[in-house]
């Protein structure tokens, strides 16, 4: 498990102006954190953070990619604009497009597709809602999530990225997952992944994502499965981003 270097997400969501982000990007510049990181802002702000990331060795993430190919899709953006742009990294399936966007599993999967065959790195999202947790079904309702995507790509194929454990529950609520909760999942997660391939599973990176703040990053980040954040809310503060990859680069 040591092997497993710690990754920290921003997902900047639909926030952001472009004297904003210069403001956060100089922030990053000057306090660059030790432990990896991606920042995924709005696509029309991707080249800005591309090039205010320039130099340093964080990567830039997209939210969301289309899952057709180059052609007559209005409104799509396509895996290889999103290189052609200077991102590398691309967030799936998160449960804000799972829930008001449609993102059924197979159209996450479809997605996924996309953005192995452009070698770009893939976050994929997956977390139960409240109402499940409480009906027992949250491993059930992740393995369907996990099982859309590994049957179209192999675990292999996406040890290149991440897969982000993030509780509907526990998003912008401020109610985080205990260490405790998200390493169940976490572990079960891996388990999960190693019925397909082990070696695959023993190097994928497992993200918790749900209200991660400064003051609680560094406890969830201990526990040995948790392998860093994506991280909403206290990502559009620098400062906060930073101290949560300060705990991450312990
Ligand atoms: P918050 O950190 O605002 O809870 O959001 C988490 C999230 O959805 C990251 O993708």
């Amino acid at each position: 498990m040591g092997q497993r270097a710690k990754l920290v997400a921003a997902n900047w969501k639909m926030n952001g102006n472009t004297p904003d982000n210069d403001r956060w990007l100089r922030a990053f510049r000057d306090a660059p954190p030790k432990c990896e990181t991606v920042v995924c802002p709005p696509f029309v702000y991707l080249q800005q953070v591309a090039a205010g990331l320039a130099g340093t060795a964080a990567g830039v993430g997209a939210q969301d990619v289309s899952d057709r190919a180059l052609g007559a899709w209005t409104g799509e953006v396509a895996a290889e604009m999103l290189l052609d742009s200077g991102v590398t990294w691309v967030i799936l399936g998160h449960s804000e497009r799972r829930a008001s966007f449609g993102h059924s599993d197979a159209i996450v999967a479809a997605k996924m597709e996309r953005v192995v065959a452009a070698g770009l790195r893939p976050i994929l999202c997956v977390g139960e809602t409240l109402h499940q947790r409480e009906q027992g079904l949250t491993m059930a309702v992740i393995a369907a999530q996990l099982e859309a995507v590994l049957q179209r790509c192999p675990a292999a194929q996406l040890v290149v990225g991440a897969i982000a454990y993030e509780p509907v529950w526990a998003i912008g609520t401020g109610r985080t997952a205990t260490p405790a909760q998200a390493q169940e999942v976490h572990a079960a997660i891996r388990a999960r992944i190693a019925a397909h391939d082990p070696h695959a599973a023993a190097g994928m990176r497992l993200l918790y994502g749900g209200s991660v703040k400064p003051a609680n990053a560094a406890e969830l980040f201990s526990q040995p499965d948790i392998d860093g954040g994506l991280i909403g809310g206290a990502s559009l503060v620098a400062a906060d981003f930073l101290a949560i990859c300060a705990a991450a680069a312990h």
